[in-house]
């Protein structure tokens, strides 16, 4: 089967082409992602507004780039998939009633996906890998460690109780005065610093459920920062280094819960696999701190690829995909409405504060 899938949650807009052959093989036959990082770094974030409006003006050109890389027409789809929520609302709107409009123009069955879900089954389309698995979701927007059970199956283990951990990186570049997005900045700054000068919490720290919570972190860098002020170049490396060993820390700290309780939900599983998602995923420090914590647990580290771990739209096609290979009954889609929250375990309670920006997934 063939998929268009379309993604305007955020600041990317993006489309995409993807076949699942009846066996399970997966080709991504056209991968097309208009950044809009420029438009928003006189901000220092993502502007909702100006977010909406360069979907309105990029989003036919898109989905023609994608047809075109893909040598596909309408008439050779399956089903069209595109992002109905978690994101920024604008934007939202601009891909659903795309979307909308080309399934009742053509026929073609539309299928509204969670932004979140497209993350989650990523790993499936880039490596042979069966379910239950756990994912580590660390993005602009989000920070969770979801159980992956089946296609539409999630248990969420954990979660932000605040901001997310991209969003930690990006205040703290801002008051370091680094520029936007955030993360790149302070990882090179941390390169070059000393990361035991300053102590910085490590919040959560024993807690037995794998939450998280980055808002104290970020006051501690204001703090250190105002103390020092004016601050020389060896200090925002100090700091930005300081900042990231917290980080990484935390991170192995709470993601061990998390190995652990997987284990043992699961002690016949020989192939235990844990998939990191989101854009810090690029982080270096990072990545080497998952793979330490996953040999040492007995995991597989599946990282896909950046492009397919960023923002994109061919796992929100494989999402689609996905559904449609397991009869997932996906209701009326032409009466969806997009949702600016959408969580992937709708059981789970809603943690306090969590998401509340509600901007980036
Ligand atoms: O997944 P993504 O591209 O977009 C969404 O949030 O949906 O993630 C972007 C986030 C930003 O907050 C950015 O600062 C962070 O990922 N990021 C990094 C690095 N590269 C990007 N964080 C830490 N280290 C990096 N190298
Ligand atoms: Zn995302």
């Amino acid at each position: 089967m063939r998929v268009l899938g379309i993604e305007t949650s955020c600041d990317e807009t993006a489309a995409a082409v993807v076949e699942r052959a009846a066996d399970g093989t997966p080709a991504i036959l056209s991968n097309v992602v208009l950044s809009q990082i420029e438009d928003h770094a006189a901000f220092g974030g993502v502007v909702p507004e100006i977010a909406a409006r360069a979907h309105v003006e990029a989003l036919d050109g898109v989905i023609e780039a994608a047809f075109a890389d893909a040598g596909v027409t309408l008439a050779d789809l399956d089903a069209i998939a595109v992002t109905a929520g978690p994101g920024l609302i604008g934007g939202l709107i601009v891909g659903l009633m795309t979307a909308k409009a080309m399934s009742a123009a053509s026929g073609v069955p539309l299928i509204a996906v969670n932004h979140l879900e497209g993350h989650a089954l990523t790993a499936r389309l880039v490596e042979n890998v069966g379910f239950p698995y756990l994912l580590l979701l660390v993005s602009g927007g989000h920070t969770q460690i979801v159980e992956v059970r089946g296609v539409g199956d999630y248990r969420r283990l954990g979660s932000t109780i605040d901001d997310a951990l991209g969003e930690a990186f990006d205040k703290t570049a801002k008051l370091l005065g680094l520029p936007y997005p955030g993360g790149p900045s302070v990882e090179e700054w941390a390169a070059r610093g000393d990361g035991k000068r300053f102590s910085f919490p490590r919040p959560l720290r024993g807690e037995a459920r794998p939450d998280f919570s980055f808002s104290g972190l970020k006051t501690a860098v204001r703090q250190a920062a105002n103390s020092i002020a004016p601050l020389s170049d060896r200090d925002v490396a100090d700091i930005c280094a300081s900042f990231q060993a917290a980080i990484v820390d935390t991170l192995t700290e709470r993601l061990g819960k998390a190995l652990a309780a997987f284990t043992s939900s699961y002690p016949e599983q020989s192939d235990r696999v844990l998939v990191v998602a989101g854009g810090v995923a690029a982080n270096k420090a990072i990545r080497a701190a998952l793979e330490t914590s996953c040999s040492a647990s007995g995991f597989r580290l599946i990282a896909p690829p950046l492009a397919l771990c960023t923002d994109n739209a061919a796992m929100i096609a494989w999402a689609g995909a996905e559904r449609l290979a397991a009869d997932i009954e996906t209701g009326d889609a032409m009466s969806v409405v997009p949702r600016s929250r959408w969580p992937l375990d709708e059981a789970a309670a809603p943690l306090i504060g969590s998401g509340k920006r509600g901007a980036k997934a």
